[in-house]
C-alpha cells in the first residue's frame, strides 16, 4: 500500500502526517504556535515562519516514529506549497523538496484549499464526486463545485472578509482572545442569538457571494453602545454569520444538479451550530451532510498527505522547481 507523508506550514500550525493510499492515518502529528501569537491577537508571519523552522523536523520524527516507521517506508512526500504566509509555506516545501531529493521518492505539492476540498473523503471513504464544498476557513469563504481531483468550480467566494476571519475579529473586539473561533463559540453558547439586531449582508440576493465586512462593523457598534452583553453580541454575531452561510449555500445546491452531497470543511466547520445547521439544510435537500471530524476541518497535515494522495493516484507530481505561492486560487 502506498504510504504519503504529509508536511503542512502554511499558516500559525506546523504538521506532519502519514497516511495510506486508501485512507488509513498512520500517524498524525501537530505543533500549535496559539501560545505564540496570542499576545499579538492575531498571527505574526515573521514568528510564524520562525517556529516552522524548529517544529516541523522533530514532527516528521515523531510521526514515523508513532507508525514504527522510517523514510525508506514513505513512497510519495506531499507539501503545502500554498497559498498563505509566505515564510511558513517554504519552511514546509523546501523541507518537502529536499526529502524528496535525498530519498529519490515523488514530491506532490499540494494547494491549501485542496487539502480541505479532499480532507471529506478522506473522513468519509464512501463520499463520491461531485459534491457541493462549503469551504469556510480563516483566509477563505467559498462554495465550490468538486467534481473530482483537480476539477473544482467556484460557484462563489467572499467580496472581503472570510467567515473565520469574521469570527477572529469579533473575539478580539469583545475582548474573547485568541483563537477567536472557538472563543466565539464557547461566549455564544451562553447567549441569545436574537437579543442584538444585525444586518445579513448579501442574503436574499441574486448574486452567489459572501460579505462580512458589514456585520463586523455592526458587531463593533454593538460592542460601543454599551447596551448589550458580550455573550449576547457573540451568539448574535454566530446567528448572523450561520444565517448568512445558509442563504448562499441553498442558493448554490439549487444551481448544483447532481450533487451527491453537501460537504463542508475548512476551521470555522468546526463549529459545532455551523454543523447543526447544514445538517438541517441537507436533510431539507434529500442530500447526505458530511463534514469531516473536528481535528481535520482545522489545519493539520493528515489532509495534505491525503489530497497528496489522490493527486499521486491520478498522476499528478511535481518537479523541484514548484514554487511557493502566497495565493494560489484552486
Ligand atoms: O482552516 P483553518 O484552521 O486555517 C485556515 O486555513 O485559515 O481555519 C482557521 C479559522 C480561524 O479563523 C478560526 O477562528 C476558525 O477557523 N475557527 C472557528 C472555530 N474553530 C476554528 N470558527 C468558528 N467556530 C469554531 N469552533
Ligand atoms: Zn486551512
Amino acid at each position: 500500500m502506498t504510504i504519503i507523508l504529509g508536511l503542512e506550514s502554511s499558516c500559525d500550525e506546523t504538521a506532519a502526517a502519514l497516511v495510506t493510499a486508501d485512507g488509513q492515518i498512520l500517524a498524525h502529528r501537530l505543533a500549535t504556535q496559539e501560545d505564540a501569537h496570542r499576545p499579538y491577537g492575531g498571527v505574526v508571519p515573521e514568528i510564524a515562519a520562525r517556529a516552522h523552522v524548529e517544529a516541523l523536523a522533530p514532527l516528521i520524527e515523531a510521526a514515523l516514529a508513532d507508525a514504527k516507521m522510517t523514510l525508506a517506508d514513505v513512497d510519495v512526500i506531499a507539501a503545502t506549497a500554498g497559498p498563505g504566509l509566505i515564510g511558513g509555506v517554504m519552511v514546509g516545501l523546501v523541507t518537502g523538496k529536499a526529502l524528496a531529493h535525498a530519498t529519490g521518492k515523488p514530491l506532490v505539492a499540494v494547494n491549501h484549499l485542496e487539502g480541505h476540498a479532499l480532507s471529506p473523503r478522506l473522513a468519509d471513504q464512501d463520499l463520491q464526486f461531485p459534491y457541493l464544498l462549503l469551504l469556510v476557513s480563516g483566509g477563505h469563504c467559498q462554495l465550490l463545485r468538486v467534481d473530482g481531483v483537480g476539477q473544482y468550480r467556484r460557484l462563489a467566494t467572499t467580496i472581503d472578509d472570510a467567515a473565520g476571519e469574521a469570527f477572529d475579529k469579533t473575539a478580539k473586539l469583545l475582548g474573547l482572545g485568541f483563537p477567536g473561533g472557538p472563543a466565539v463559540e464557547k461566549a455564544a453558547a451562553r447567549g441569545n442569538p436574537r437579543a442584538v439586531p444585525l444586518p445579513r449582508p448579501l442574503v436574499g440576493t441574486e448574486e452567489p457571494h459572501f460579505s462580512f465586512a458589514g456585520l463586523k462593523s455592526a458587531v463593533m457598534r454593538a460592542a460601543q453602545s454599551g447596551q448589550y452583553a458580550v455573550e449576547d453580541i457573540a451568539a448574535s454575531f454566530q446567528q448572523a454569520v450561520i444565517d448568512c452561510l445558509l442563504d448562499r449555500t441553498r442558493r448554490a445546491l439549487a444551481a448544483s444538479e447532481g450533487v451527491t452531497a453537501l460537504v463542508v470543511a475548512g476551521g470555522v466547520a468546526a463549529n459545532q451550530s455551523v454543523r447543526g445547521a447544514l445538517t438541517t439544510l441537507a436533510q431539507d435537500h434529500g442530500l447526505p451532510f458530511v463534514a469531516p471530524p473536528l481535528w481535520l476541518c482545522t489545519d493539520n497535515a493528515a489532509m495534505i498527505a491525503w489530497a497528496g494522495a489522490e493527486r499521486y493516484a491520478a498522476g499528478m507530481t511535481d518537479d523541484l522547481t514548484i514554487p511557493a505561492r502566497p495565493r494560489w486560487p484552486l
